[in-house]
């Protein structure tokens, strides 16, 4: 979809915007990876109206605007509170994207992007049913670091390997799972792993026949699938640093990451302190 070539002049261009992003500090939303991923996908694909699920503070609606000029934007949370920057000009919505008619779009021009923390599976049928065609989906983290299925996990054509970790600390946590367990939601087949400080949950391969058709059925959709290079070599322990270091997991032996786009960037650290911390495989689905 992109040269490296093309993505490194792109990025100086892109910086200059970033550097008047109105939100100081996004934690738990779209850094500096991401943001330069969706600035490129949004420049590409000129969509003319876009709508994104998941707000927040508001960073990645404020990155659209930035990168787009003329374009109908639909901003969707089911929590709109966390807001730090509004816009008149675009339509803020409080209920799941599929709690809406978008009947009146034309779909070769929208673009959705998914950055809500939802479970892909869980919008295959409203994906179908609307033919959207244009998808950016923001968590797109492999098997074993999400607990949710993502599109990389669909395409690559794996099952979801769910695991939990919850500190004895975190009592609310434990209650609410050991009540599950003796509910017998997970038909025994869980395996409990207690640890020193926290307990470690792996549940079963969900395979399912329904599931699996739905999935099938996606992949033949699937026109092109594009994931976005870091900007920087991947660096595993800065990325999942909160997981080795409070729950002793190993880092895997395989974890495959594009190339990234620069050997290294010039110092300045509020970009250094940003890299990788957030980066999981952004993508671009293009759909038949
Ligand atoms: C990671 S944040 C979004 C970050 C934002 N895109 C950014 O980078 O600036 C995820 C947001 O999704 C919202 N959310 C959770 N479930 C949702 C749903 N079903 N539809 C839309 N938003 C949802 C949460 O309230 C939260 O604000």
């Amino acid at each position: 979809m992109f040269k490296t070539s093309y993505l490194q002049k792109q990025f100086y261009s892109f910086l200059k915007i970033y550097k008047t992003k109105p939100i100081k500090n996004n934690y738990s939303g779209m850094k500096i990876d991401h943001c330069f991923a969706l600035y490129c996908f949004l420049k590409k694909i000129k969509p003319t109206h876009v709508i994104e699920s998941g707000v927040w503070k508001g960073q990645t609606t404020w990155l659209i605007k930035a990168s787009l000029k003329n374009v109908k934007i639909f901003s969707i949370d089911i929590d709109l509170s966390n807001r730090e920057v509004i816009y008149n000009d675009v339509k803020y919505l409080n209920q799941d994207i599929s709690k809406y008619k978008w009947n009146k779009l034309n779909k070769n021009k929208t673009l959705i992007i998914f950055d809500d923390h939802v479970c892909f599976s869980r919008r295959l049928d409203f994906l179908k049913k609307n033919q959207f065609k244009h998808l950016i989906f923001d968590d797109n983290l492999p098997n074993n670091h999400i607990s949710y299925y993502t599109p990389k996990m669909i395409y690559e054509n794996q099952y979801l390997i769910k695991r939990e970790f919850i500190k004895y600390s975190n009592v609310g946590r434990l209650i609410k799972f050991i009540i599950r367990y003796f509910k017998n939601e997970f038909k025994n087949k869980i395996k409990v792993i207690f640890k020193f400080t926290f307990l470690k949950i792996i549940y079963p391969e969900l395979i399912d026949k329904k599931l699996k058709m739905k999935f099938d059925d996606l992949r033949k959709q699937i026109k092109f699938y594009y994931e976005f290079p870091p900007l920087t070599k991947f660096n595993y322990k800065k990325r999942f640093n909160k997981i080795l270091t409070n729950f002793d997991e190993k880092i895997p032996n395989k974890y495959n990451v594009k190339n990234p786009i620069f050997k290294k960037l010039k110092n300045n650290k509020k970009i250094n302190n940003e890299l990788n911390t957030q980066y999981s495989n952004i993508c671009y689905i293009n759909l038949k």
